[in-house]
């Protein structure tokens, strides 16, 4: 990654910061983008004031994100890597959410990706990548998700048909699809369906890694846990044995998840 530059939205907390500390070890100069100044200016701080920069930005502002790439260009003097991380989750079942928050779930995690995709591939330079976060939710739909779930699998299906596009610049598109992820996105953790605590719990270290791989080696797509993901393609490939597993899947996710919140109450 040495003299690469990278903008990482989502970079204030959780697997957008990790990722950034990873790159800056590596060598990179990384943008830096979330709303919230003050914590983009924390984790400036973590990750290296002299390799960073910040970017406070609300990406559901579809305008001024598709001014960003050419912002970063003008600050480090070129682009090569751009991670869609920012993600938002409204849970519960569809009518317990206003049409607003469900749309701002999609505005979020798809519109925001394919606008800053679209703004940035004409400047990446030859070699670069684009890393989209999407979900195994995007893989197999989770109960009281809907719009999460229909977000991500939209998301997958932008970033396979522009990896073919994008291929003749020799920009590699990537997806990375986490299951559970230790950091601050469960909110309120009683809301979460147990579902999303049958699979093992990674730490936002652990996708970016899976993140530094992609950019590397320009995977298709990297699921994390690997199991669980080949779990997800068969219960897509099956929706007989997904409704078969389900049962014992919510059981063994409900004492997940209670062993979870014990964990973090003692901490
Ligand atoms: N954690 C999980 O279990 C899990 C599982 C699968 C997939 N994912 C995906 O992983 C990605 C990152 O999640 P995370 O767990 O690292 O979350 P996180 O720790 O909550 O971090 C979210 C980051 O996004 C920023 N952000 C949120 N809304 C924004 C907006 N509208 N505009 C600009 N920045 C915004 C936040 O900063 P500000 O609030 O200051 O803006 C923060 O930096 C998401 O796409 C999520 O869907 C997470």
């Amino acid at each position: 990654m040495d003299g690469k530059i990278a903008l990482v939205t989502g970079a204030s907390s959780g697997i957008g910061l990790a990722t950034a500390r990873r790159l800056a070890v590596s060598g990179a100069r990384i943008a830096l983008v979330a709303r919230g100044r003050e914590r983009l200016e924390a984790a400036a701080a973590q990750v290296g004031s002299e390799r960073t920069a910040v970017f406070p930005l609300d990406v559901k502002n579809l305008a001024e994100l598709e001014t960003l790439p050419q912002r970063v260009v003008d600050r480090f003097g070129g682009l090569d890597i751009v991670v869609n991380d920012v993600g938002l989750n409204h849970r519960g079942p569809m009518l317990g959410n206003s049409a607003a928050e469900l749309v701002d779930v999609i505005t979020t995690n798809l519109s925001a990706p394919i606008a800053l995709s679209r703004a940035a591939a004409p400047l990446i330079r030859s070699g670069g990548s684009i890393v989209n976060v999407a979900s195994l939710a995007g893989m197999v739909p989770v109960h009281h998700e809907a719009a999460y779930s229909a977000s991500k699998a939209g998301l997958r299906a932008f970033s396979r048909v522009i990896r073919e596009e994008l291929r003749e610049r020799g920009i590699t598109v990537s997806i990375v699809s986490p299951g559970p992820v230790d950091t601050p996105f469960f909110g309120d953790v009683e809301g979460v369906p147990s579902l999303v605590f049958s699979q093992p719990m990674s730490s936002a270290d652990k996708i970016a890694e899976a993140i530094l791989r992609a950019i590397r080696d320009g995977d298709e797509e990297i699921a994390v846990p690997w199991f669980s993901g080949k779990l997800c393609t068969l219960g897509y490939l099956s929706s007989g044995l997904l409704k078969a597993l389900r049962p014992a899947m919510e059981r063994r996710g409900e004492k997940n998840k209670r062993a979870y919140l014990a964990r973090k109450a003692t901490m």
